[in-house]
């Protein structure tokens, strides 16, 4: 590592050293969520199962609560449950990546893990220049850079980012977020037999490519994985407009499913993994029980992450808890990984509620950190049925217009709420995970998700239970840390 290099970590490290008591002081600071030690996170990077630990990298601003030149943060962890938070990776330090070492992979080749990720350039003339760098390392801890791999291809503009690497056979694969020159948003192949030398192969899929309709003006982050024998490419696409119910956020994070035939991929329609507003940039990675896990980026480049109220603490934005994919149907459905009930403490016995019109509230719970279970729900008879938790979030089912809605406090107009919803056939389990600032809720065993930040009145943490007509289910509730 230069000399450069260490400094720029260093002044990172003492950020974050001399605002821990300040941080730490946070009411909003989650219990068992992955957070920036100060400063801005977004997206996940680099998720790899190396030499048994997970390591989880992140896109970092360690000097402000806004987006900048971006470093690697990075956690690590044996069971997913208990993280460390590792030195920074690899900071802006070099002519090429010197306004942001920007998101990517890891991969691990004969012990070693190699990351590849976007150097970010902004030239004086407001132009984006960027390239994809590869850096390596022997302890998965410190990495030395070995530069551009791949420099901004032809027919493309500079909006060319976010590489992710796998192996197939023989040799390595990577597909890039990119933006051809006519402004349609797509995503580029290469491929490799040495990690160094990358030979462009063709789009995967983008707007006006294979058929497709709009897919938005840049496809970012892309992954794209075998599941159950399908191919799965997710990605985020920006500049798609609002449909129905759906695609609500600034930006989406979804994904198609199909063949893959050399680089091309014939697919379905875009599926949104996610029916919150906090959810963004998910990555996958493979680990050794051979499960497929996804963590995202609880959060989103909007106007309104100005507003969150750790900001006046020095930070802004976490992760998702880790979940594992299952293909059904040609669908995803997500499940909190396993080992979330390891955090399980304190609970209360299952029982049952039967609600007909009468509100029911539930003892105020003591605890900010919780997973509440509500299954063998019986909504049939009834016109609607809703679960408020305080004042401060409240989930609401239509029985008769089959709609799920979750509403929340809005930042930007004091007094309102605002909501996010989707139509589901019926409603049968909710698997809600609560923090002191965020809500997790997997609906009907994860084919429906919704993910987002709330910054609840941390006093009062009642559920009130709510129906319009007959409705009994069962509930089950566990303190988290
Ligand atoms: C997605 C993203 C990526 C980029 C990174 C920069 O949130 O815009 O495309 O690499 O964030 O932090």
């Amino acid at each position: 590592m230069n000399d450069q290099a260490s400094r720029l970590i260093e002044k990172a490290e003492r950020k974050a050293q001399d605002n821990k008591i300040h941080i730490h002081n946070d009411p909003y600071r989650l219990a068992y969520h992955l957070m920036p030690p100060v400063g801005l996170l977004n997206d996940p990077n680099g998720c790899i199962q190396y030499n048994r630990l997970y390591h989880v990298f992140f896109q970092w601003n360690p000097f402000a609560t806004a987006h900048g030149s971006k470093y690697w943060g990075h956690y690590t962890s044996p069971d997913l449950i208990n993280w460390q938070l590792e030195r920074s990776a690899i900071a802006p330090d070099q002519p090429y990546d010197r306004h942001g070492c920007y998101s990517g992979s890891a991969i691990e080749h004969e012990g070693k893990m190699y990351i590849f990720y976007t150097g970010n350039v902004k030239q004086a003339d407001g132009n984006r220049q960027t390239s994809q760098c590869l850096a390596v390392s022997e302890d998965g801890i410190h990495f030395e850079k070995l530069g551009p791999v791949i420099q901004q291809p032809e027919g493309f503009t500079a909006h060319f980012r976010d590489p992710k690497v796998w192996k197939e056979a023989d040799r390595w694969l990577m597909v890039i977020g990119a933006q051809d020159k006519d402004e349609n948003g797509c995503v580029a192949m290469y491929s490799s037999h040495n990690l160094y030398e990358w030979d462009y192969q063709g789009i995967v899929t983008g707007s006006n490519y294979n058929g497709n309709d709009n897919l938005g003006y840049m496809l970012e982050c892309p992954d794209l994985f075998e599941l159950d024998d399908e191919t799965v490419l997710v990605v985020c696409p920006q500049g798609l407009e609002p449909k129905g119910l759906t695609q609500q956020n600034l930006f989406q994070a979804g994904y198609v499913t199909g063949r893959l035939d050399g680089s091309k991929l014939d697919h379905g329609p875009f599926t949104e993994l996610d029916r919150g507003f906090d959810f963004y940039a998910p990555q996958t990675m493979i680990d050794e029980q051979g499960r497929r896990l996804l963590i995202a980026w609880m959060g989103m480049t909007d106007e309104r992450e100005q507003l969150q109220p750790t900001i006046e603490y020095g930070w802004v934005h976490a992760m998702t808890i880790p979940r594992e994919l299952e293909l059904r149907d040609g669908k995803i459905l997500q499940h909190p990984v396993a080992e979330m009930r390891q955090l399980r403490r304190n609970p209360v016995k299952p029982r049952r509620l039967e609600l007909n019109n009468e509100p029911q509230l539930l003892e105020s719970l003591n605890s900010h950190a919780m997973e509440i279970m509500i299954d063998q729900l019986d909504v049939e008879e009834s016109e609607s049925f809703s679960m408020a938790i305080a004042d401060d979030a409240l989930i609401s089912f239509d029985t008769v217009e089959k709609v799920l809605t979750l509403k929340r406090k809005n930042l930007a107009a004091k007094g309102k709420m605002e909501s996010r919803s989707c139509r589901i056939q019926a409603l049968n389990k909710m698997q809600i995970y609560l923090d002191t600032s965020s809500i997790e809720m997997f609906v009907n065993d994860g084919k429906e998700v919704f993910t987002a930040r709330i910054f609840p009145d941390l006093d009062n943490r009642e559920l009130r239970f709510s129906s319009k007509g007959p409705v009994s289910f069962r509930l089950q509730k566990w303190d988290l840390y």
